[in-house]
């Protein structure tokens, strides 16, 4: 199982749900029951909790990431694809950005089918479509690099975004809405704390570290990359020395809804 650490999600997600707007096919407002499978650190599971009034309750495998979870819902250890409910336990079980991490999506989707009386949602990135300018050049040219032979080395199908619904109608689940979510990040001045830790994170390799053993099995030179990648991010630094560095990520999201 693919790790990820409370640093990476709380950064990665940080503002997402600011606007709400893309989840309005999920009914939050009438839902009694929530699950929200792969929760992780409840990112997701807390703009859940603000906007239903039912219960929502998390699931991940990964008891660590629970454990930051739990400071905002209740939370149940579990597998996506043996969820520890009973039938028709919840009236929504939502995902975000789980389904793209598992070698068998199809039998999560049952399992999510199975446990909810209504409806099932997943919130599952299209990695491969991710936009990115910097004003540091060498950035955009490595990241579109990296993430080709990420996207040809990974085993899970990480660029998986609107094909969620065929997952669903597979499933035997009516899809009853898709919205694409661009989830846009910026990095510009004054710089926040995570921002200046990534760009750390790049000078010193170990962000490209994390996906080392995809990008070898997808045939890169590592070594090559990784020293490319080490001075790209001493420039990023060096740029913020400045107060010169700007850095703008789009991820589009698939907002896939369907009722059982
Ligand atoms: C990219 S993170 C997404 C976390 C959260 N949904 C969010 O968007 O911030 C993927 C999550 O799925 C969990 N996960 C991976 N495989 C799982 C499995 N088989 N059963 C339950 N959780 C799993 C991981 O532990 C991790 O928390």
């Amino acid at each position: 199982m693919r790790e990820f650490t409370p640093e990476y999600l709380e950064h990665t997600r940080r503002g997402m749900w600011e606007s709400t707007a893309a989840l309005d096919p999920l009914e939050l407002e009438s839902r009694e029951r929530v699950v929200d499978v792969g929760c992780g650190t409840g990112e997701l599971s807390r703009v859940l909790a603000a906007e239903s009034p039912g219960e929502v309750v998390g699931v991940d495998a990964d008891t660590a990431l629970l454990s930051v979870a739990r400071e905002h819902v209740p939370t149940v250890a579990g597998d996506a694809t043996r969820l520890p409910f009973v039938d028709d336990a919840a009236d929504l079980v939502v995902c975000q950005a789980l389904l793209i991490n598992l070698p068998d999506p199809a039998a999560a989707v049952r399992e999510f089918a199975r446990i909810s009386s209504d409806l099932v949602a997943a919130i599952e990135p299209d990695n491969a479509a991710v936009e990115v300018s910097s004003t540091v050049d060498a950035e955009e040219r490595l990241e579109r690099e990296v993430r080709a032979a990420y996207l040809d080395g990974v085993e899970t199908d990480v660029a998986m975004g609107e094909r969620v619904g065929d997952l669903f109608e597979t499933a035997g689940l009516e899809v009853v809405a898709r919205r694409t979510y661009r989830h846009e990040k910026l990095v510009e001045p004054p710089y926040s704390e995570p921002a200046m830790e990534s760009a750390a994170k790049k000078a010193s390799g170990a962000g490209l570290a994390d996906h080392e053993r995809e990008l070898r099995a997808a045939g890169a030179d590592y070594d090559e990359l990784r020293a490319a990648w080490r001075e790209m991010g001493r420039d990023v630094v060096r740029e913020m020395g400045e107060e010169q560095y700007r850095r703008r990520e789009v991820v589009p999201f698939e907002v896939t809804v369907a009722r059982v």
